[in-house]
């Protein structure tokens, strides 16, 4: 079930955004609605931040902050949204509209968003600064530069302009960061559909089906759950397609003796999942597949192990890293010394991305990974993934019983103040729990 609306959790984060924005006005406007062709649009994804802020999903919306500190310390919370409107009600769906958006959602003082340009005129004159998220769409842009203008012209009335344009993000990506109970609960209930999305899979995966069935199998289960969309498209890939990492063609026939790698998270409430598991469409590893795997899941569990509160961004990756060069070096991919393969990078002919990133939101969540140009200390609250792999593409040097052998094991781990609480672990990844789960009854 989708989570009732607190307005009160928005409100609080509205009123630490103003805290630390100390004077000024912020400007956030949700996403628009994007067409597909011709007439039919894609399905309605509101704008991360504007959704943090306010819980509100309707498209043609903007949140402005308005912080005064002049007034002693006075700050005013105002949501722009579309008027309600029967006729397009009974083509599109009800709309909120001002009035009720005003109670239901907690804001100060609610418009219709035919008024913004001419309210927010008004709100912006003689404030010093203008927070918005500067540079993400072209439109916004020019709209907020042409505001500004249209207030600089009021100057012989006294009115004057703000000085200054700030990035809001700035301030939101940190607040984004570290994930509040409410979003942890939610980010718990998104892992967990998608780990019965995966066991579901697996189970269903056979010889000769086609990649878009297994597909169909993981859409089955997170819409059924109440996970309308998946937080990206799903990666379904079997054999060789495991090597391209992005790969979402996912229309090949699966073959018997070979791999499949399965990249797919469901979003629940605004927030994503993302799960990685690779294992055979026939059910039972060879031992060529076993060899690497178990490098692979060694490698994550040393990546796991590191992810831990005051530890630093980078240091799941190094643990990770360390166990697959070794590993590398066993298979013969690469050759020498476990220093001198981290050192000259020979392992990235095999693994040539990094173990994670944040998680929240966005699949690719917000957040600085470096401080003061240091990787930044890992905190309660932050939520990771944790995703080594190794892709074999055929080459000369590279035992053929190894070739188009791709593998990615990716879990959710969010850093507690003892450790860490990995997510997903309902998925499974040991060779002895996805044999277990695929054999036949
Ligand atoms: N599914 C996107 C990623 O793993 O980063
Ligand atoms: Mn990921
Ligand atoms: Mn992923």
């Amino acid at each position: 079930m989708p989570h009732m609306l607190n307005p009160t959790i928005y409100a609080q984060r509205r009123a630490r955004l103003l805290q630390t924005m100390q004077r000024g006005v912020a400007i956030i406007p949700t996403a628009p609605e994007v067409a597909r062709n011709a007439d039919t649009h894609y399905a309605y994804r509101h704008d991360s931040n504007f959704y943090y802020l306010t819980g509100f999903t309707e498209p043609e919306a903007v949140l402005v902050l308005v912080a005064s500190p002049r007034e002693g310390g006075r700050t005013k919370s105002i949501l722009f949204c579309r008027e309600k409107n029967l006729e397009r009600e009974i083509w599109d769906g009800h709309r909120v509209g001002p009035d009720a958006a005003k109670d239901q959602f907690g804001f100060d003082e609610t418009y219709s968003i035919a008024q913004l340009d001419e309210k927010l005129a008004e709100l912006i004159g003689n404030q010093s600064t203008l927070f918005y998220p500067l540079g993400d769409d072209a439109g916004w842009d020019q709209r907020i530069l042409k505001l500004r203008s249209a207030v600089q012209e009021k100057i012989r009335s006294g009115i004057r302009a703000p000085d200054e344009i700030r990035d809001v993000r700035a301030q939101l990506n940190e607040m984004r960061l570290f994930k509040d109970v409410h979003e942890l609960n939610i980010m718990r209930r998104a892992a967990e559909i998608s780990t019965t999305a995966h066991r579901r899979a697996m189970r269903f995966t056979r010889p000769d089906q086609f990649e878009y069935q297994v597909e169909a199998e993981l859409l089955h289960e997170f819409c059924s759950h109440g996970a309308r969309h998946p937080a990206y498209t799903s990666i379904v890939a079997g054999g060789a397609n495991a090597c391209v990492l992005h790969y979402v063609g996912n229309n090949a026939k699966l073959r018997d003796g070979d791999l499949l790698l399965i990249d797919a998270g469901c979003e629940l409430d605004g927030y994503a999942s993302d799960i990685t598991r690779t294992f055979p469409v026939n059910g039972k590893f060879s031992a060529a597949q076993k060899d690497v795997y178990e490098i692979v899941l060694a490698a994550q569990a040393a990546a796991i192990a590191a992810a831990l509160p005051n530890q630093n961004w980078d240091a799941p990756h190094d643990a990770a890293l360390r166990v697959l060069a070794q590993g590398f070096i066993d298979l013969k991919l690469c050759q020498g010394s476990v220093d001198a393969v981290l050192e000259n990078e020979s392992y990235k002919k095999f693994y040539m991305h990094r173990t994670g990133h944040w998680l929240g939101m966005d699949v690719h969540d917000v957040g600085d990974y470096k401080v003061d140009d240091k990787w930044r200390a890992l905190q309660p609250g932050m939520v990771l993934t944790v995703e080594p792999g190794c892709y074999i593409r055929p080459a000369d040097d590279v035992p053929i019983a190894l070739w188009n052998i791709g593998i990615r094991i990716e879990d959710d781990v969010a850093i507690t103040e003892l450790g860490n609480e990995v997510l997903t672990i309902a998925a499974p990844k040991t060779v002895a729990d996805i044999e277990e789960l695929m054999r036949p009854s």
